[in-house]
């Protein structure tokens, strides 16, 4: 996701250091080139060799440091960044750049830099609502800068309140938003995600391995892109990803209810959910006894949900282009062409749910892309995340030819 970006990771001092670790971590795993700099004070909470291991790149602690200077200087610095991003930026950070002081090497390289500057606030409660801090962010913000705010709780001096450093999950997502092409804004992209439940009683229902990952780096990559996301998502475990309308579903009906109420307006419709294709005749009111040594359970048919979309009338207008998925065990490329034919769909993502590392509740995934005129391509074994880009890059492509 971040392959040819470089970052630099500005480290302040406060006890949320520590924190930067993790973050770097996260940078570096999605392929970013991180160089860190920290102030004199940040290396009082953590040793700069922490952060030049896992950077595999030399630490940045002086202005005056000749030979690092030389090589690296921060100019060279500035001027090679695609991004900064200060973590944990402390009131005094903000306070002086707000004020134009350079008077250190993160200061200067801020000062020098044209790269966007993203800062993760953290400091006492105090300090953080003091209406000179606020002014200071408020300049700041006005003049470009972002911010990802920091979140309440009990901070490291005892107090209750906001100053607390938000996770480093969120400050990777804001780094990735701003780096990331925004090719799906103006663009309204409804996803569905993870199992449906189909009730047999009141503790027991049928369902299916999905975790809802796929959808949701679906959703999280779209909105990144620009795009006004809307996720239609059933039980998962995952929390609601920043910034998209997550609708929260248990079965393949209400599944159905809420695609159908929300898809017009849609640009795209993408159908990772694992609906239940059967759902009990009856739903019993009391919890089934165990009586016999077998039992039966009536299924009946739930509605096709993707099916239903790719027969919509769309009268003159092309309609959502409709994307569906295929967790196949066999015959991969014959199935899920049948379904992209027989469902009337623009492209269909098949994934062959057999093999290792692919289809339900892990991290990553391979898969066949079809498209309506018969081309198709294999991603091969990836993330979630970048599978999900890539099928995006699909979308926006063939977007462009309609
Ligand atoms: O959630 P994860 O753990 O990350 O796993 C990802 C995944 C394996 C669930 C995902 O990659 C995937 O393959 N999703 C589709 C699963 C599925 O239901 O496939 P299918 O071949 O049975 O259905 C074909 C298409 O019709 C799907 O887009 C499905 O959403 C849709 N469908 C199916 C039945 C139904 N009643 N209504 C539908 O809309």
């Amino acid at each position: 996701m971040l392959s040819n970006k470089k970052i630099i990771l500005g480290v302040c001092g406060g006890i949320a250091a520590y924190k930067a670790i993790e973050l770097l971590r996260l940078l570096t795993k999605a392929g970013a080139d991180v160089h860190v700099i920290m102030t004199r004070a940040a290396q009082e909470f953590i040793a700069p060799l922490t952060f030049q291991t896992l950077s595999s790149n030399p630490v940045h602690t002086g202005l005056f440091d000749l030979i690092a200077e030389r090589e690296i200087g921060h100019i060279s610095l500035a001027d090679r960044a695609d991004l900064f991003v200060v973590a944990p930026a402390t009131a005094n950070i903000i306070g002086k750049i707000a004020s134009g002081i350079a008077d250190d090497m993160l200061t200067t390289t801020i000062m020098a830099t044209k790269a966007p500057v993203l800062f993760a606030p953290a400091m006492n409660v105090n300090m953080y609502t003091n209406p000179i801090y606020q002014d200071n962010e408020q300049k700041l913000r006005r003049l470009g800068f972002l911010f990802e705010a920091p979140v309440s709780g009990t901070l490291a001096c005892g107090w209750e309140g906001e100053g607390k450093l938000t996770s480093p999950e969120a400050i990777f997502e804001a780094a990735v938003t701003v780096l990331a092409d925004k090719d799906l804004t103006g663009r309204t992209v409804m996803i569905t995600a993870g199992p449906t439940r189909e009730e047999i009683d009141p503790v027991r229902y049928i369902s299916n391995h999905s975790s809802g990952k796929m959808g949701y780096a679906l959703a999280c990559a779209a909105r990144r892109r620009g795009a006004q996301v809307l996720l239609i998502a059933g039980p998962t475990a995952l929390p609601d990803p920043a910034g998209v309308k997550t609708v929260k579903v248990t079965s393949a009906s209400e599944m159905h209810t809420e695609v159908m109420a929300r898809v017009a307006g849609c640009d795209v419709v993408i159908k990772a959910a694992a609906v239940a294709d059967y759902r009990p005749q009856v739903r019993s009111s009391n919890k089934i006894k165990k009586n016999n040594d077998s039992a039966r359970i009536e299924l009946v048919k739930n509605p096709d949900i993707l099916a239903g979309l790719g027969m919509m009338d769309r009268g003159s207008k092309p309609g959502p282009f409709l994307v569906g998925f295929a967790a196949e065990t066999d015959g991969l490329a014959e199935n899920a062409a049948k379904k992209l034919n027989e469902k009337q769909l623009d492209m269909i993502v098949a994934n062959d749910v057999s093999q290792p590392g692919a289809g339900f509740n892990v991290d990553t995934n391979r898969a066949l892309l079809l498209f309506k005129d018969g081309s198709r391509c294999d991603s091969g074994l990836m993330s979630k995340d970048l599978l999900a880009d890539t099928i995006l890059d699909h979308i926006v492509a063939q977007l462009a030819k309609r």
